[in-house]
């Protein structure tokens, strides 16, 4: 994705945003099951559990908890940067990592918007597309951190530690 001018590293609050999304989202992978009794109580003009509602709002509010991270995050890289790709890489690695780093962008602003359809207008066919990223998300979170770690290891690039440790330039 090519929204950003090139900056000397992440910032403090890129980093910060980056962790706390990805656990979120792990979070949402693993308890994303737990609304669907109350979602279909109400599809079906049933009253939902106590429990049920309350494992629900979870989903909802952890959810659209990262939607707000996702634009603040979109923000910061519109206005901070991103480093530019390790020089030794392929042009075919660096569109594969360019190409994954746009379809997670995707994902932390469509999982969200599509839960939120099927949930708040009982929208089924956005709660379908919803329910089909689940495996598309694993195997491309998979891939992400796959690629991050054989950077880190086995090419030796700063790719991993500068998304740990922010740019001396920045402290935002
Ligand atoms: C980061 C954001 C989110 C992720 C990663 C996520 C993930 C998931 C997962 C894994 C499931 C279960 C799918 C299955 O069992 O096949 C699910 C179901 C569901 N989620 Fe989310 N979700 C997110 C945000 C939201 C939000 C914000 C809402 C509502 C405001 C929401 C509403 C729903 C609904 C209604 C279902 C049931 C869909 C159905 O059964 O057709 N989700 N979600
Ligand atoms: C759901 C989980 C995740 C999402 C949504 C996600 C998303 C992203 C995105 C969109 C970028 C591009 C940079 C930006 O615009 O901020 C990125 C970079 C990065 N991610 Fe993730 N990520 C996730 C999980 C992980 C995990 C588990 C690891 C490590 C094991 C990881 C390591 C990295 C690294 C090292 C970079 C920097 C790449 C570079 O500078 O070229 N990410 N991530």
């Amino acid at each position: 994705m090519t929204v950003a001018n090139e900056s000397a590293g992440y910032t403090a609050t890129q980093i910060l945003l980056h962790w706390a999304i990805a656990t979120l989202i792990v979070l949402q992978l693993v308890i994303g099951e737990d609304i669907k009794p109350a979602y279909r109580a109400f599809s079906r003009g049933n009253a939902p559990t106590a429990d049920d509602v309350f494992n629900a709002n979870i989903h909802v509010y952890v959810g659209l908890a990262v939607l707000v991270l996702a634009v603040w995050r979109l923000a910061a890289r519109l206005r901070s940067g991103v480093p530019a790709a390790p020089p030794e890489e392929s042009v075919l690695l660096k569109r594969i990592a360019a190409t994954t780093h746009f379809l997670l962008y995707l994902f932390i602003f469509g999982m969200p918007i599509t839960g939120a359809l099927a949930w708040y207008f009982d929208f089924a066919a956005m709660g379908e597309i919803h329910e089909l990223a689940k495996p598309v998300i694993i195997v491309v979170v998979g891939l992400h951190a796959a690629a991050a770690l054989w950077q880190h290891f086995f090419v030796k690039s700063d790719v991993l530690v500068r998304m740990l440790r922010p740019a001396a330039r920045h402290t935002r």
